[in-house]
């Protein structure tokens, strides 16, 4: 056959559209926007969660925590996510981003711990991914705990030197979607 540069010319062309096309639809931007109403549900309830553990853990500092020796509203959150998480509902766990945990095992962990982390200390107020656990769909979600109250630094002694509204913590959520 003889060569058609026209031909050549316009399949290459299409081949880079659909090639563009690919990329653009494949992208976790787009993907994001396809409709998806359990993340919509789920992003929503993390909001509520977020707002009701945080004003109890506050509540609960103001009107109980005067001593050292007292039942710190973190541990109680803590007995509180071990319940909820027992029943199936969802996971939380409190964590430390400041770098000195009162306790180790409230440190980041896996990737996304790690990395929500680094977004929220750069100034995030939210980040979240969606991941497959045991072959279901969850929403992992962070929020930021920054120091609320002078009293957080009765116990957490290096609070004191942190810029203010800085996180300190975080809440990390696992929800389950489907
Ligand atoms: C009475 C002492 C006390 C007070 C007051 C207190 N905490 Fe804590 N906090 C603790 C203890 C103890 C833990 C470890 C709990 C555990 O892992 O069981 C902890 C854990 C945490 C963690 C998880 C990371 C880590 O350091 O282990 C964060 C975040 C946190 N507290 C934030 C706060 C904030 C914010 C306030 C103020 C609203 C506050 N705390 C007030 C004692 C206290």
């Amino acid at each position: 056959m003889r060569f058609q540069p026209r031909l050549a010319f316009s399949l290459t062309a299409a081949a880079t559209v659909l090639a563009l096309l690919g990329a653009i639809f494949s992208s976790p931007g787009l993907a994001e926007k396809k409709s998806d109403p359990a993340l919509d549900e789920a992003r929503k309830d993390v909001k509520m969660l977020d707002d009701v553990y945080k004003t109890a853990v506050v509540l609960i500092t103001d009107n109980y925590v005067t001593e050292e020796s007292d039942l710190p509203a973190g541990a109680a959150a803590k007995a509180l996510f071990a319940a909820v998480k027992e029943k199936g509902w969802h996971e939380v766990r409190l964590l430390d981003v400041s770098g000195e945990p009162y306790n180790d095992e409230n440190v980041p962990t896996d990737d996304f711990e790690k990395a929500a982390a680094e977004k929220l200390k750069d100034g995030a107020d939210y980040y979240d991914e969606v991941q497959t656990q045991d072959g279901k769909r969850v929403l992992r979600a962070a929020t930021p705990i920054p120091v609320v109250l002078e009293k957080c630094i009765m116990c957490h002694e290096n609070y004191r030197d942190v810029e203010e509204g800085a996180p300190i913590g975080m809440l990390g959520y696992t929800i389950p979607l489907d």
